[in-house]
């Protein structure tokens, strides 16, 4: 990270006013950006211009207005590539992550994976990360193979290698626990599968927000990411895909816009990442996605991330003050991400009480079951900060959940 002064983390600290749930609601702590972020008022202007003035549908008309849509589609692909240093080509547009994650099950999966063969995760992906390999088991016979987590939410090298061995084909694994918070040493990870032939697929939701994301320098095979927790809208997610790999690829779903010749006997495809958009794509969710990447470039992602650590570590010390609550995930590699129960309080009733006081967490499992199981847990209540947080919301936190105890306790 590079020399950030006090000034530049000053005015993110401005950055609530660019969202107008705050303006209606000055006092909301919303601290739920793990599961999705609130839209700044320029992504909205994005979508509302596009639907207003340059709406048509993409790659097919000859007129001007189909050709500005499809511009700013295409325009939007250009950006998310710059995001994470890809080629255009490299950049498939899909629903969000998850749908992301079983193109490639589907697609690299059912044409590279045979029976016998190990798909390795961690014991830290959420369900997105886990559900697409099951249903591959089911279908060929691979086996899942997992990476020990240890007691405070990390993945150790040592962990990763003792789970290693000639059958793994692909490494799918986290690149941040959405419900710890907690970061594998990814990097080392892939470097150690490139040198194996393994194949690898990151999945980036999470660190996506608070990271600067380099997929060269990663050196994946795949990254994938949502746009709605990105500050962008839902409905839009990315698969990027080494392009060697994307054009071995099949193609995942058929119909328009990824042929380019259709008989009733035969189909060709148009090259990837057409191949893989097959339909009217969601235009405005893809310039949408484009604007809010504008606008954190526009405050500088450094500076954004300096400001969330300062946060976080205000965060950290003031739960940590609080008796009988226990901090889970407490790896070094933790960031943006607070989950937490307190004795004798179920963490959903936590969740409902501190929504009592205008304090937005998410309570439950997180879609990471077997991460719940691993901590012995049901459920945490999860504090997630984006953005326009601060420590005013802190504070609120720390208030309701005193307020909590009170209840319960007296
Ligand atoms: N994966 C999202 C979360 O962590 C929904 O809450």
């Amino acid at each position: 990270m590079g020399a950030v002064t006090s000034m530049n983390t000053a005015k993110v600290a401005n950055a609530r006013k660019d969202f107008a749930l705050f303006d209606a609601q000055p006092e909301l702590a919303f601290l739920d950006t793990a599961a999705s972020a609130q839209k700044p008022k320029q992504v909205l202007a994005a979508i509302e211009d596009c639907y207003a003035q340059h709406y048509a549908n993409i790659h097919r008309g000859v007129y001007k207005l189909s050709q500005e849509a499809t511009m700013a589609y295409e325009g939007a692909r250009k950006t998310v590539a710059e995001f994470i240093n890809a080629d255009e080509r490299e950049i498939i547009f899909t629903r969000n992550a998850t749908e992301s994650i079983n193109l490639v099950a589907s697609t690299w999966g059912r044409q590279n994976l045979k029976a016998g063969d190990v798909v390795l995760l961690s014991e830290l992906e959420h369900h997105a990360n886990i559900v697409p390999w099951h249903m591959l088991r089911d279908e060929l016979g691979i086996e899942l193979r997992i990476i020990p987590m240890t007691d405070e939410g990390g993945i150790t090298l040592d962990a990763f290698k003792s789970v290693l061995d000639d059958k793994v084909k692909l490494l799918a694994i986290t690149h941040m626990s959405n419900a710890l918070g907690t970061c594998p040493p990814v990097a080392e990870m892939v470097k150690l599968c490139k040198a194996k032939g393994i194949t690898t697929l990151v999945d980036g939701c999470q660190a996506v927000i608070h990271n600067i994301v380099d997929v060269k320098a990663l050196g994946c095979d795949f990254f994938v990411f949502s746009g709605h927790k990105l500050y962008g809208p839902t409905g839009i997610g990315v698969l990027f895909g080494r392009y060697d790999l994307l054009e071995a690829m099949p193609p995942y779903q058929g119909g328009g816009d990824m042929i380019r010749t259709v008989t009733f006997d035969k189909v060709t495809y148009v090259p990837a990442p057409g191949k893989f958009e097959a339909g009217t794509p969601h235009i405005a969710g893809a310039v949408g996605l484009a604007a809010a990447i504008d606008y954190l470039n526009s405050y500088g992602r450094e500076n954004i991330f300096a400001y969330e650590d300062e946060l976080y570590a205000y965060a950290t010390e003031q739960l940590q003050s609080i008796e009988g609550l226990t901090l889970y995930g407490t790896d070094v590699s933790r960031k943006a991400v607070l989950s937490f129960a307190v004795d004798g309080i179920h963490p959903h009733d936590m969740g409902t009480i501190l929504d009592q006081y205008g304090v937005c967490v998410r309570a439950g499992h997180h879609c990471a079951q077997p991460l719940m199981k691993r901590l012995g847990v049901p459920a945490t209540t999860r504090a997630s900060v984006g953005i326009y947080n601060n420590k005013a919301d802190v504070d609120r936190l720390v208030k309701a959940i005193n307020k909590a105890k009170e209840l319960f306790h007296g």
